[in-house]
């Protein structure tokens, strides 16, 4: 099979050290004559693993002990339903930063609860959201400030949280979790959709500091932050594999220098393609420069036909998944932690070849 590189922004690449080990463990987990895949979750195997997973990803965010590590099901969408029901127990009234699409589908669905007011408190939406919003207006108590740190469809990332009076933070890190350095006693809660940085569709992982959770309050169990902590995700039948390849990931990030080192490689690799992309006579980058993201890249040519071309002879040439989303257009490459760097550099060439001949 010819080398290809896959440009997704989600479900994404994972490293091929991941891959490789999957396959070689899928007959037989640890000698155990079963696969991963037909292994109960109250095993001592899965225990283990689990366990190990959980130790992992606190080393590689260093995340207190004072939060909970969750790995729930329902993806990043669950948790704008979840933090709302479990967090805005006191004025029942959150701040949304509106820096794009996901922001607003995190204050769409917290409106959906009853009672809940979910408030816009920055936008920039009248710029496309081609920059993240400068100017905060916050008025009166909000239970928390939900912040998008990486805004998937619009290429935009935060690099410092912006001031916002000691609110509690809610972050969605779905496309840049493990792949940028954010403190986590920062927020009052994190989450993340496993399937750009972390392994398969399927897994949720939520931090939530435990004193901003109520033991008395009543809630279905699924979504309860407090229940799943209690029975260690495993409340019901967890996402067994995909925890099982998170743990692997995680272990990957360390084996590669943590998430510092990872940093540091997502800048090099995005620096390659934003240098390219700043100079280029036919190709441009379409979020602000000093807001853009390391791992989620837009751009466009400004002719749809033409963009459609080059999506195409791209793929012919083995740089998949290029086209932007449904909602943007143009072409979109995400730069995710397993994307290596020769992946970036042929995805340069490729572009300058293109723009010779066209
Ligand atoms: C920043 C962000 N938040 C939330 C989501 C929704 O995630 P899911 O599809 O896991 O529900 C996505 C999906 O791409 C995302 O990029």
């Amino acid at each position: 099979m010819t080398k290809v590189y896959n440009f997704s922004a989600g479900p994404a690449v994972l490293p091929a050290p991941v891959i490789k080990q999957v396959q070689a463990e899928l007959p037989s987990y640890h000698g155990s004559g079963m696969s991963i895949l037909e292994m109960s979750h109250r095993s001592s195997l899965y225990e283990e693993l689990a366990a190990a997973a959980e130790a992992n990803l606190r080393d590689l965010m260093k995340i207190p002990d004072d939060y909970d590590v969750l790995f729930l099901q329902g993806g990043g969408t669950l948790q704008f339903t979840m933090a709302p029901l479990n967090l805005a127990r006191h004025y029942h009234r959150i701040g949304v930063v509106d820096s794009g699409h996901w922001a607003v589908r995190a204050k769409e669905e917290a409106e959906l609860l009853p009672k809940m007011t979910a408030e816009v408190v920055a936008t920039n939406q009248e710029q496309n959201y081609a920059a993240l919003p400068s100017a905060y207006h916050l008025s009166g108590d909000y239970d928390y400030i939900h912040l998008t740190l990486n805004n998937t469809i619009e290429g935009t990332m935060y690099r410092q949280l912006p001031q916002l009076d000691g609110q509690v933070l809610v972050g969605d890190m779905s496309s840049n979790i493990l792949a940028q350095r954010y403190r986590v006693a920062d927020f009052g809660m994190i989450y993340a959709g496993a399937q750009k940085n972390i392994g398969p569709a399927g897994l949720t992982v939520v931090i939530v500091r435990h004193d901003l959770l109520d033991e008395k309050q009543k809630l279905p169990a699924m979504l309860d932050y407090v229940k799943q902590a209690k029975k260690k995700s495993a409340l019901n039948t967890p996402p067994v594999f995909a925890i099982y390849v998170a743990g692997l990931v995680f272990q990957w990030v360390q084996d590669q220098g943590g998430v510092d080192a990872m940093q540091q490689r997502n800048e090099e690799k995005a620096q390659l393609l934003y240098d390219f992309l700043d100079n280029s006579k036919l190709f441009h980058p379409t979020a602000k420069a000093s807001d853009r993201s390391t791992t989620n890249v837009p751009f466009v040519t400004g002719d749809a036909q033409l963009d459609q071309q080059f999506i195409q002879a791209a793929t012919a040439a083995g740089l998949l998944n290029l086209k932007g989303h449904r909602s943007v257009g143009g072409m979109r490459a995400s730069l995710y932690n397993a994307m290596p760097e020769a992946g970036v550099e042929a995805l340069v060439n490729f572009m300058k070849q293109f723009e010779l001949e066209h």
